[in-house]
């Protein structure tokens, strides 16, 4: 497909792209970017215009070598034990980091440093050098991907990755919801679409990238 292909060269030369997951599960719109590409600029854009929480997305195999669990399995505390998500089967929380260079973390240049050094650990997955880059927790989520990627489980965390590992990227991608300033509610798809046409980037639905992928 036509689009999914331009996604994918817009997204590997450092743009984001805007994907709807689908009206029967979270029914929101994610601006994504690859983490290697995230400016103290680009933190701006996402709490400005997404607004909701800034999360790196990573493969299942990266978040395996470095043994990044899904962190409701570590909690040993009542409230994580019955995860009982209305949307999806389980939610894909891992950790969360700072880098070890930044002061507070939550900062524009903290968590653009935060995020670069993501796409850099994701690049080259290394355990030890991942716990002396990086503190938990911190002011950046991360999240882990499913193994199967989009043929287990259709979240945004798996459509950001699946968009990275099409464009031969590391597979770490900053991830943030569109959220809607007017009703606090999730952006709508017409009116995150017009945000895409305004700002000349990509907009997909989930199903329309999983199709133009192949997976
Ligand atoms: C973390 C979330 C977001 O929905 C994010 O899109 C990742 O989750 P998912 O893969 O379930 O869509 O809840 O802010
Ligand atoms: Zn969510
Ligand atoms: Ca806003
Ligand atoms: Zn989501």
């Amino acid at each position: 497909r036509a689009a999914t292909e331009r996604a994918i060269g817009s997204f590997r030369s450092g743009s984001p792209v805007l994907i709807h997951d689908a009206d029967d599960r979270e029914g929101e719109t994610d601006l994504i970017y690859p983490a290697g590409a995230v400016t103290p600029e680009a933190v701006s854009r996402l709490r400005n215009d997404a607004g909701g929480l800034v999360c790196v997305a990573l493969s299942a195999s990266v978040a395996g070598r470095l043994d990044l669990p899904f962190v409701q399995e570590t909690l040993d505390h009542p409230a994580a034990e019955d995860h009982d998500l209305a949307y999806d089967d389980r939610s894909s929380f891992s950790l969360t980091v700072n880098h070890r260079n930044t002061r507070t973390g939550i900062t524009d240049a903290d968590r653009a440093l935060t995020i670069t050094a993501l796409s850099e650990a994701a690049g080259e997955p290394d355990p030890g050098a991942f716990a002396e880059t990086f503190r938990a927790p911190g002011h950046v989520h991360l999240l882990r991907a499913a193994e199967g990627l989009l043929s287990e489980r259709e979240g945004h965390t798996e459509f950001g990755v699946a968009l990275a590992e099409a464009a031969d990227l590391p597979p770490a991608v900053v991830v943030c919801e569109m959220l809607d300033d007017h009703t606090g509610g999730a952006l709508s798809p017409a009116d995150a679409r017009a945000y895409a046409q305004r700002h000349d980037l990509p907009y997909l639905e989930g199903r329309d990238l999983r199709a133009g992928l192949g997976r």
